[in-house]
């Protein structure tokens, strides 16, 4: 009997679903019925990881099959499901959340934004000192000039108090900063220097894909942010005008990823949905960056064809552009300096499913984030716990918020800590015997990313590389003082009680010897 190609994907499908569920049990989310049960004893609690079912396996194996390979029709479908679910006006998938942290920049440098605003060699572009290196890194290699402000210890985000003294008029020309860990940054003062300024800002999404910030309807509408009013008008699910009570003004809420003019998503496994390797660059707004964006990505081409078509702009032999002569083919005619940073059809296949367990991963971050919160509550006098970017204070039932206004609802990355001084153990003797007890555990990234040698280097090889605003006081005290556990939702309850116990066990035994 010969089968069909279809009868022997399908059983190619079926046999991969039934392997799937044997071979992966372990990287179920945490409240599956099927994930096998967490042993004390032996089993490790990662710090993050991959969460999928056989259904991601499927789709992997389903889309190897059909072998189209390069950025197709899985990728199309992936970038059109996460611009319509964030809210922004285009998505464009690239191989990295560094890449697409590149591809963010190299578009302001683009000769076809406008003059006055275009980042050249030499401009400034403000950003914090605590955090990932990819953040910054593309700002030099577009050979312009990080401008580091401090970071605050309680939120790990940028303070905005230095933006003032970070700003050189003419010079500055864009604000680049991560939301911490899942936790947005004050995007209210941001946006006002922005718009008081005229700069670009582009958010580092790439932790914190799912939170949200919301400001005073009032506000939204003296920065003129006419895209989210737009998308709350029409009934955007994640984008919307709501009332938080207590008589205070209606507050316009929206994704981070959403406020600026680009933002950046990583899809590595320890973030928020994954593809393996992955990201995105998110155009908020203005339909130009769109294809200067994706210019850079796909080579530096002037031709904006999707991969196996021609002759999208109906006048292939009918440009003139550069020195080429009259009817040069525009597939090969070249705008920007580009590179080549598509991921495969296969992994937009994989973020296709992830896509769809986005909500129900978000909610797991924050139920995991509480829950270690509520455990670890009666360690105060030894350790300082992360606050959302406005609250003022956590207790039991829930946050205080300062006077502004702004709330902020954290899908956090992570669990961050400090150990304070005197507590009489450090934060890497902490984390070490985290360690040795199997509990997954990072430091903030690079910490003081200043006092890394790549940019100890840089400072040493080309002083005027980088410009650094006041003694980053803040990133210091993060370098020194903070850990963070995960909240991925692969944990379960059993594991996070593990950590929990590992945690006071420690700090029991090191008050007892203290004592
Ligand atoms: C804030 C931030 N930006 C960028 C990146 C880089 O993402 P990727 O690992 O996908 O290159 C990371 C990685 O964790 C990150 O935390």
């Amino acid at each position: 009997m010969t089968r069909t190609p279809e009868e022997m994907k399908n059983e190619i499908l079926r046999l991969t679903r039934e392997y799937s569920l044997h071979m992966h049990s372990m990287q179920r989310p945490g409240d599956d019925p099927l994930r096998p049960a967490f042993d004390a004893a032996k089993d490790g609690v990662a710090y993050a990881g991959r969460v999928f079912t056989e259904d991601e396996v499927v789709a992997a194996v389903g889309a190897t099959l059909d072998f189209w390979l390069t950025l197709g029709p899985e990728g199309t479908a992936f970038e059109k499901e996460l611009s319509e679910l964030m809210g922004v006006r285009n998505s464009l998938l690239v191989n990295s959340g560094s890449s697409a942290n590149l591809v963010a920049i190299s578009t302001i440098t683009s000769p076809k934004v406008p003059a006055a605003r275009r980042l050249l060699p030499g401009d400034e572009v403000i950003t914090v000192a605590a955090g990932f290196p990819t953040t910054v890194a593309p700002i030099v290699q577009c050979g312009a000039v990080p401008v580091f402000i401090d970071a605050i210890p309680s939120t790990g985000n940028a303070d905005c108090d230095q933006l003032q003294a970070a700003y050189v008029p003419g010079k500055t020309k864009a604000l680049m900063f991560a939301h911490a860990l899942g936790n947005p940054f004050d995007l209210t003062r941001v946006l006002r220097f922005c718009k008081e300024h005229d700069l670009w800002l582009i958010e580092d999404n790439c932790d914190a894909l799912g939170c949200t910030y919301s400001m005073p309807l009032s506000v939204a509408r003296e920065l003129e942010l006419k895209h989210l009013l737009k998308a709350a008008e029409s009934g955007h699910p994640w984008i919307r005008i709501e009332d938080l009570g207590g008589g205070s003004e209606p507050v316009l809420t929206a994704p981070t990823g959403t406020w600026g003019d680009i933002s950046t998503q990583s899809f590595y496994p320890p973030h928020h949905l994954t593809m393996g390797e992955g990201g995105a660059v998110n155009i908020v707004k203005q339909a130009a960056l769109k294809v200067i964006a994706e210019s850079f990505r796909d080579w530096g081409r002037d031709c904006w064809c999707p991969s196996g078509k021609d002759n999208t702009c109906n006048k292939r032999f009918g440009w003139q552009l550069g020195e080429l002569p009259e009817g040069y083919d525009h597939k090969y005619i070249y705008s920007h300096l580009g590179y080549n940073l598509k991921p495969l059809d296969t992994q937009a296949a994989i973020g296709r499913v992830q896509l769809k367990k986005l909500p129900a991963f978000i909610e797991a971050r924050k139920r995991n984030w509480d829950y270690l919160r509520q455990g670890l509550a009666d360690l105060e006098d030894v350790l300082e716990f992360t606050l959302p970017t406005h609250a003022t204070a956590w207790n039991s039932s829930g946050f205080e918020w300062d006077s502004s206004g702004c709330r902020t609802e954290c899908s956090w990355f992570g669990f961050m800590l400090r150990v304070k001084p005197g507590a009489g153990f450090t934060h890497s003797q902490l984390a070490r015997h985290l360690d040795e007890n199997r509990v997954g555990n990072r430091m903030f990234f690079g910490g003081n990313l200043v006092r890394q040698p790549v940019f100890v280097q840089l400072r040493h090889d080309r002083p005027e590389a980088v410009r650094i605003v006041g003694d980053l006081a803040g990133a210091d005290q993060i370098m020194n003082q903070a850990i963070f556990l995960g909240t991925y939702p692969g944990l379960t309850k059993e594991m996070l009680d593990y950590e929990i116990e590992v945690i006071k066990g420690y700090i029991d035994s090191s008050l007892v010897s203290r004592t």
